[in-house]
């Protein structure tokens, strides 16, 4: 017989239906009330959407893991609405990391910190340190402050899928298994937090993401080497695949020719029977002729923004393989290299 389990979110779980909630004062109330009842909800951040849950609900917490499908050794974000709520999560905060919280908070930045000893092991699964991030989106906002607790939450998708952007992404993976998606529209970046570790005396770039490299190392006033390879427990989320969708990723590598040998590369393609579709800046739309192209906008901020909407499009629409462009590693191009390294399953042409 399974055990009755006192968590909301275990509730009705055949019958559930997932509704995708207008972000007005009373549904922010809502999904605060649910998750105080030990639920999970999704909602959304400047980066991607985020499913969460109170971190200081084990039950909760564990619930998350079980709706996406998520390995238990792959830690989770800590959400906090205000600089207070980071130190009931974390201590021993170095001068830096506070310069940093004050340059990049509320933002697309999330820091490792020395974790505090009430934090659940299943939210940091079993480390020492804590990742905390403080949302500036303002629907995320009103959801944290009406839930005045630390919310820890990984992105909205079903582990592997491309990370969710807009409400309906979030439904389209996770329908029936939650009971609400808080709307607030499509996500600004678009591509998740830069996640940075300063738990210990020289800082360490975990992942690329919102806020580029450049600029943390501008006010770090050092360089900030990049954790290689990323398999060791530093950051265990990214030893796992991630943000494929069904269809093929291709990347290009970033260089002069890149528009003919994409297009090369399309034309054979089609000739196996295959169909693909381009994702490339507007200025290079034309070059592309008649093919299939997924216009991502005027420049790499664009491109992060759509980035994970059109990989879900590529298979909403049928296509079987993608072939996107690359770009240079300034800025946010950083981060879109890296998420199509992984999706592509680095297949770079
Ligand atoms: O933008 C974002 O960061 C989004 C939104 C929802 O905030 N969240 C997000 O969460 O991308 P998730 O779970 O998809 O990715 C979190 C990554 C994982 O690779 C995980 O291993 C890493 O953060 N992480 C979490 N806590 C960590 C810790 N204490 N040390 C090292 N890495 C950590
Ligand atoms: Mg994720």
């Amino acid at each position: 017989m399974r055990k009755p389990s006192k968590c909301a979110g275990s509730e009705n779980k055949r019958e559930m239906k997932t509704e995708i909630l207008q972000p007005t004062e009373e549904s922010v109330r809502t999904c605060a009330r649910y998750i105080g009842r030990g639920g999970v909800v999704a909602f959304p951040t400047e980066t991607v959407y985020g499913l969460g849950a109170d971190a200081f609900m084990p039950d909760a917490v564990r619930e998350i893991f079980r709706i996406k499908g998520r390995p238990n050794d792959n830690p989770l974000i800590v959400h906090v609405f205000s600089p207070e709520q980071i130190e009931d999560v974390a201590q021993d905060i170095s001068p830096l990391a506070r310069k940093l919280m004050q340059s990049f908070m509320p933002g697309a930045l999330t820091l490792v910190l020395k974790k505090k000893k009430g934090v659940p092991d299943c939210v940091t699964a079993g480390l020492p340190t804590v990742g905390v991030r403080m949302p500036s989106n303002p629907v995320c906002r009103k959801f944290l402050r009406a839930c005045a607790r630390p919310i820890c939450a990984p992105s909205a998708n079903t582990s592997t899928k491309p990370s969710p952007t807009t409400a309906m992404h979030v439904w389209n993976d996770l329908n029936g298994k939650i009971p609400y998606v808080l709307d607030g529209g499509s996500c600004e970046i678009g591509l998740e937090s830069t996640i940075l570790d300063v738990s210990s005396d020289v800082p360490k770039l975990l992942r690329q993401g919102g806020i580029p490299k450049e600029e943390l190392e501008r006010v770090c006033g050092m360089s900030v080497p990049v954790q290689a390879g990323g398999t060791v427990a530093l950051c265990p989320g990214m030893k796992y695949k991630h943000y494929a969708p069904k269809a093929d990723v291709l990347f290009s590598a970033y260089y002069a020719s890149m528009v003919a040998t994409i297009a090369k590369r399309y034309d054979m393609l089609v000739l196996q029977g295959k169909n693909p579709v381009i994702l490339c800046l507007h200025a290079n739309a034309e070059k592309y002729g008649a093919r299939h192209i997924f216009d991502m906008g005027e420049n790499y901020d664009s491109y992060a923004g759509k980035l994970f909407a059109c990989l879900r499009q590529a298979d909403d629409e049928k296509f079987d393989t993608v072939i996107a462009e690359g770009v240079s590693s300034d800025g946010i191009g950083a981060a879109i290299i890296n998420r199509l390294v992984k999706s592509s399953g680095g297949k770079i042409i």
